[in-house]
């Protein structure tokens, strides 16, 4: 609606001067007409910007130099000498094409708009106003336009205001150059600046998820300077996903996950993107024409070209990489739960950070593995040196190790040290060193047999809330690295690790994955992992008396049998657990200073009543009813556990009776934002 009449706005910002033309007669105008003329034009001309400034609430170049010359036009018939105003009523014409002119020059190089934007902005749309190309296009445009005027004042005033040099002349360069190359000149811009040479589709992966994944490898920390943003990929159909790009401190971080507050979105299908990328599609183009959308910061999307090098380069510096220093990263796991274990959450992240650098990762699940105890008949060291009697699967991974740069071992905590998975692994390398004890420094040792040049990294978590259960573990490993010359260039460990796996903890667990990731990418990048991450690891998820008593909620859930069948990873499957998790997740930023008790009353098969007290930016979680709850919720357990698990929509539930809510139900709609917390 607005369009609409901002075009006829424009259209009818020509009447002025058409009739003024008209009255004044192009050419042989007497003064008595011009006189008419002028006043009428100048009528007409201040109507429509007062129009315009009514219903617009602002006035184009066109209006302003057509107002300002009848204005002058005007006051020159009227109040200048019979001589002079002739000189207006005879080259009123070639005056009007340099009023245009001078329009189209000079408001630009005072750091106003150029003339061509208001059309240009009824014609794209509002996202692209900001882009370089768009400023780019107008610029230029709008002094092709300027030289168009130029030669019509000149036309006109040469050929002494005669119909055939002011109008017709004029009217054939408007309409036969000025406006077809108006209209095809943004697209011939953007195809331009656009390298025509298309990237062979054999250097980009096969996926628009895998293509961002790979960004990192791209990256150019030189361009970025201290930008700090998160750019959220939401890519729709075949190899699409949601996929976070992180910015910091000079790194480039990637994550399949959603971001938690974007600085840009970008929202395209999959293949759409891939193409963008093979240069087959001109972005800024398909943007205007809104095959994809971005929301956010526009300035981010047009820095994206600095701030990621071409594929092409990527693919060539990355070949040359490959050959020269491609890391190779051997990740011992030895938790008997392998695949489904905390040690392997954190360790999987490590590894992507890891990749995200171009290091190349293989994981052992020592308990998928057939290796025997070593029996300690040192036959590797002296009837066959470096090679141990038992044929089992050892001696391939002694060949891994052999052939690594780093190794991972990640293990969870049993009884304070590693699990015997681990420890018979470890025991079985015994082939790698040689029997002779060699004092270096101020201990004796066994050197390694064969040349190396690897380190190590830990990966470890534990049940317990103390850091300091890692204690023994960690005085070993300092042992092998001092003894096995194997530089321990990471520690991670995570006490409280069994929360990685709740649910309720997804929010707060984000955060140590993170972590874990920037540890790879440190890794790779720096040759260790920097004290902070190590530190921010170990931090607990919650506080060490919230999680000792959501254990022993979990546990009494089990003992009592209150779940019924069994437990499913991942899964809240107890009120109490959940209500206790809701507490442990408060936050306290978004309550502000609320004061409120939220009573469940639950019946189903976990009956019972509890209750959540806000105070003083704090949850606490009981047993019971309260006094004059704010709010009652009055619900099936096994309807709240659905809307926790994210099963059922909270919302959808209420809707149709599954659950009941008494009281305040600002605060009902409040839950999920009071719920859910960053890390303590
Ligand atoms: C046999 C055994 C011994 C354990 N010893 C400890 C311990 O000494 N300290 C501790 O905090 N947790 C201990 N735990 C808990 C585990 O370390 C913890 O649950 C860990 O996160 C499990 O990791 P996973 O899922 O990778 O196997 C022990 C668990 C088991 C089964």
């Amino acid at each position: 609606m607005k369009l609409k009449l901002k075009t006829v706005l424009f259209i009818t910002s020509f009447i002025p001067v058409i009739a003024f033309k008209v009255i004044a007669r192009v050419g042989d105008a007497t003064l008595a007409q011009a006189k008419v003329a002028t006043v009428v034009g100048l009528i007409l001309a201040g109507i429509q910007f007062a129009l315009s400034k009514r219903f617009i609430k602002h006035t184009s170049y066109l209006e302003k130099t057509f107002l300002g010359f009848l204005g002058i036009g005007t006051a020159w018939v009227y109040l200048t000498p019979p001589g002079l105003s002739s000189l207006f009523v005879d080259h009123s014409t070639a005056l009007l094409y340099f009023a245009l002119f001078l329009t189209t020059l000079i408001p630009q190089l005072f750091g106003y708009d150029p003339f061509t934007y208001t059309i240009a902005k009824q014609m794209a749309p509002e996202r692209v106003w900001n882009t370089p190309q768009f400023r780019a296009i107008n610029l230029h445009l709008t002094y092709f336009w300027s030289g168009i005027f130029l030669i019509n004042f000149l036309s006109s005033w040469l050929g002494h205001g005669k119909p055939l040099f002011s109008i017709l002349i004029p009217l054939i360069i408007i309409l036969g150059v000025g406006l077809p190359v108006a209209r095809i000149y943004p697209n011939y811009y953007l195809k331009r600046q656009f390298t025509s040479q298309p990237i062979d589709p054999s250097f980009l992966p096969d996926t628009g998820k895998e293509l961002i994944l790979q960004m990192p490898m791209g990256f150019r920390p030189e361009a970025a300077g201290d930008l700090n943003a998160e750019i959220q990929f939401d890519l729709s159909g075949e190899g699409g996903g949601k996929v976070a790009l992180s910015i910091s401190e000079g790194t480039c971080t990637v994550r399949e996950s959603e971001a938690l507050s974007p600085a840009l979105t970008i929202i395209s299908p999959a293949d759409l993107w891939l193409k963008i990328t093979r240069r087959e599609i001109d972005p800024a183009r398909a943007l205007m024409d809104g095959l994809y959308k971005v929301k956010g910061d526009m300035n981010l999307l047009i820095r994206m070209g600095d701030l990621f090098r071409a594929p092409t380069k990527v693919r060539k510096e990355d070949l040359i990489e490959k050959e020269e220093k491609k890391m190779k990263i051997l990740a011992i796991q030895g938790s008997p739960r392998p695949k489904a274990s905390n040690t392997e959450i954190l360790l999987l992240e490590f590894l992507k950070g890891a990749q995200s650098q171009g290091a190349e990762t293989e994981t052992i699940y020592l308990k998928e593995r057939e290796i025997h105890s070593c029996i300690g008949c040192y036959t590797c060291w002296a009837k066959t040196p470096g090679v141990c009697i038992f044929k089992d699967d050892m001696p391939e991974l002694l060949e891994k190790v052999k052939g690594c740069d780093i190794v991972v071992y990640a293990t969870p905590l049993y009884n304070y040290n590693m699990t015997s998975l681990l420890k018979a692994f470890q025991e079985r390398l015994l082939p790698l060193l040689d029997p002779h004890l060699i004092k270096m420094g101020e201990i004796y040792r066994h050197p390694q047999r064969y040349k190396m040049n690897r380190k190590m990294v830990l990966i470890s978590t534990c049940g317990f809330p103390e850091v300091s259960h890692f204690d023994a573990l960690r005085h070993v490993f300092h042992h092998i690295e001092r003894s096995g010359q194997t530089p321990l260039v990471g520690e991670l460990l995570m006490p409280g690790g069994e929360l990685l796996k709740q649910q309720g903890m997804k929010e707060n667990v984000q955060g140590v994955l993170q972590t874990a990731y920037r540890a790879g990418i440190e890794v790779i990048r720096e040759g260790k992992v920097s004290k902070e991450t190590e530190m921010e690891i170990q931090k607990p998820l919650v506080p060490p008396d919230t999680l000792a008593e959501m254990a022993n909620l979990w546990w009494d859930s089990h003992l009592e049998g209150i779940t019924q069948g069994k437990p499913v990873q991942g899964k809240i499957e107890d009120m109490r657990l959940l209500l206790r998790g809701m507490a442990a997740t408060f936050n306290s930023q978004t309550a502000g200073n609320l004061k409120a008790t939220i009573q469940f009353e639950v019946t189903g098969k976990q009956t019972g009543d509890w209750f959540l007290s806000v105070e003083d930016g704090k949850c606490t979680y009981h047993e019971g009813k309260a006094n004059a709850p704010n709010l009652t919720i009055i619900t099936p357990s096994e309807v709240w556990l659905a809307i926790a698990n994210k099963e059922m929509d909270g919302q959808q539930a209420f809707m149709e009776g599954r659950y009941k809510a008494i009281g305040d139900m600002s605060l009902l709609m409040r839950i999920r934002s009071l719920f859910g917390s960053e890390r303590s």
